[in-house]
């Protein structure tokens, strides 16, 4: 043999010491590279020998210990685990999101390498913004891109009631977590790292910071860590520094709205105008347009009707505009100034007067004579 790829000694040393997670990581580097050597024979005979096994290698416990450790008190588990398929987890993003999200996934599949060249990096990264942006959702995804279970932290169960078991438990995680391959999520992770300087809080989450810094900062490069939160001013900023890649997730643009409402309007999109609702979903987070989709959607299929009721979906999305509250027969100027705004060509002083059942006069005396003839 004149040479024995770097992946084949991964697989053997992995699969000596019991882990098929790591097997299974580096038997698709070896497809991806005997894909890119045109090697079509050998890579289809390792797909398949892959997919024959796929169930058993990652649904079964084999070999080593995959239990989730516990609260030594509740007997919680401290996290849960996923294992998840890529396709079932689509995130919309922003080029330049979608493009960090990338680098970071190269950075994860190319730890060994770095390695090999004495580079110790741990892949870590944490994303930040409003709820409903994506944050749990783009866990997910990453996850299912890597091939690697997600073991997400539970905060209920790791913060104990016990004066010092918070910091014993995160210790178990981070333990369990290093002894396989896998990616440890710590959602919400304002929770755990809030503030120590932050005089309201006990002494004792002061504890559960540093030994969350202290855990980091022992961690394998082979760990792959993931965190998210709402409130990245409450994070002490040890644990923010932390963080190699730090992505904010934001309101989604033009662009980002148009291809949500594609993705979950899926096969119910016949007849819709996109440009139109893309307009009427401005200020709305991913959350909000899945939301707004499922109801349309829920809505077409209970009503027996052969596409998703335009006008319906305008009122969703005002509510959803104006906060969801109720919009009465007699609309404020204020209301009748934020539907505008939201599309002034579609809704002329007519459609409006028409939708609230008034008079043209009524609107263009609360809107303003020339904002109703816009
Ligand atoms: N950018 C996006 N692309 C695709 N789907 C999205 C996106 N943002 C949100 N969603 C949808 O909205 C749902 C809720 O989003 P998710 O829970 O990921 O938000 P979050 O940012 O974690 O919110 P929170 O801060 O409240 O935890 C997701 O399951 C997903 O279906
Ligand atoms: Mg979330």
């Amino acid at each position: 043999m004149e040479y024995l790829p770097k992946e084949i000694v991964k697989i053997i040393e992995w699969g000596l010491k019991g882990d098929p997670e790591r097997v299974n990581i580096y038997l698709n580097k070896l497809i991806e590279k005997l894909m890119q050597e045109g090697d079509v024979d050998a890579m289809k005979r390792l797909r398949a020998l892959q997919e024959k096994a796929a169930s058993p290698v990652t649904t079964s416990a084999i070999g080593y210990n995959r239990q989730l450790p516990v609260d030594g008190e509740s007997r919680l588990e401290l996290a849960d685990e996923e294992i998840l398929d890529p396709k079932n987890y689509k995130v919309i993003l922003d080029t330049n999101t979608h493009s960090l999200i990338e680098e970071f996934i190269a950075f994860v599949k190319n730890v060994d390498e770095l390695e090999a060249h004495g580079i110790y990096l741990s892949p870590s990264l944490i994303t930040y913004g409003p709820p409903g942006t994506g944050k749990t959702q783009l866990a997910r995804y990453i996850a299912g891109r890597l091939g690697m279970p997600l073991v997400i932290a539970r905060t209920d169960a790791l913060i104990s009631s016990f004066l010092g078991s918070t910091s014993k438990n995160l210790r178990n995680l981070f333990d369990h977590v290093s002894q396989r391959s896998c990616i440890l999520f710590l959602d919400e992770i304002d929770a755990l790292a809030k503030l120590r300087d932050d005089h309201q809080e006990l002494g004792e989450l002061k504890r559960v910071v540093v030994s969350l810094l202290q855990n980091l900062d022992a961690m394998s490069h082979h760990t792959v860590l993931l965190a998210a939160t709402n409130h990245e001013h409450l994070l002490d900023p040890a644990i923010w520094r932390r963080f190699s890649f730090k992505i904010p997730l934001k309101v989604p643009e033009e662009k980002e709205r148009k291809e949500l409402l594609k993705l979950y309007f899926g096969s119910f999109q016949k007849g819709l105008n996109f440009d139109l609702f893309t307009s009427l979903t401005n200020t709305m987070t991913g959350s909000d347009i899945r939301t707004l989709a499922l109801d349309a959607i829920r809505d077409t299929v209970i009503n027996k009707l052969d596409t998703v009721n335009s006008d319906r979906l305008v009122w969703s999305c005002i509510r959803i505009c104006l906060n969801n509250n109720i919009i009465t027969e007699n609309p404020s100027s204020q209301d009748l100034k934020a539907i505008k705004k939201l599309n002034s060509t579609y809704f002329t002083g007519l459609k409006l007067a028409e939708m609230f059942g008034v008079s043209p006069a009524t609107i263009s005396r609360k809107l303003g004579k020339r904002e109703a003839n816009e």
